[in-house]
């Protein structure tokens, strides 16, 4: 190992050590060791930039219309990963979303803690939402966010959903500043980038709207999330 390569591997580590110990999120090990290595690759890419728009929790009957407006309005396909309990009554909507081109994903049907739970349960969970979605859609999903990043290699020998996390967090539920949401976003942006949002906030919808017009002009290009699944 050369010498450049052990200071990265150190940096690697001694993020991944201050992690565990300043920000207690599960999935802050996982996703902030990615980010670093992702960003080294990044900085060797000057082809085309290809990023992610994710929407959690959704849908909102008040905001998701918005967004879906400001989306169709940019020719900018994103990624949803529904709630079923949030899906009842706005069965249409996710028609919508569909027809519109985006990709809908699992988010499990009450937001639980997947691994808290008995596979039985945890199963229940993924497959009642699926169902619900093939119903208003009549496509079955195969990607899956499980809450809190949280997921068990057990899960996968039950069922086939292929796993999406994020890497760009701004935290827009914790915020709800459109100014600070975006300006995380565009600060972190890379070719690879998955950013986490939630649908549910008119703050995080306006950002998102403010992202896609700002990283276009940087030269991004958004694609939906299992575009960037290549690896
Ligand atoms: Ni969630």
């Amino acid at each position: 190992m050369n010498k450049v390569k052990r200071i990265i591997v150190f940096i690697g580590i001694m993020m991944i050590i201050s992690c565990f110990f300043i920000d207690h999120q599960l999935k802050c090990a996982l996703v902030d060791s990615s980010e670093n290595a992702r960003d080294l690759k990044a900085e060797n890419n000057s082809g085309p930039k290809y990023i992610a728009l994710t929407f959690d929790d959704g849908p909102n009957n008040t905001y998701t219309p918005l967004l879906l407006d400001g989306l169709a309005k940019r020719g900018v396909k994103a990624t949803f990963f529904l709630i079923e309990t949030n899906i009842e009554g706005n069965e249409a909507l996710v028609k919508r979303m569909f027809d519109e081109g985006h990709l809908i994903g699992n988010h499990t049907a009450t937001h639980i803690l997947l691994t808290s739970k008995t596979e039985e349960e945890a199963c229940r969970e993924i497959e009642e939402t699926n169902q619900k979605i093939y119903e208003i859609t009549g496509t079955k999903p195969t990607y899956i966010r499980p809450p809190f990043g949280s997921w068990s290699e057990k899960l996968e020998c039950i069922i086939p959903m292929n796993v999406i996390l994020w890497n760009i967090d701004p935290l827009d539920w914790k915020t709800q500043n459109q100014a600070a949401i975006v300006k995380h976003v565009v600060t972190h942006a890379r070719n690879g980038g998955i950013i986490l949002l939630h649908d549910s906030y008119k703050t995080s919808v306006d950002a998102a709207l403010e992202i896609v017009d700002t990283l276009t002009r940087e030269g991004y290009t958004f694609v939906t999330a299992d575009e960037l699944l290549v690896d």
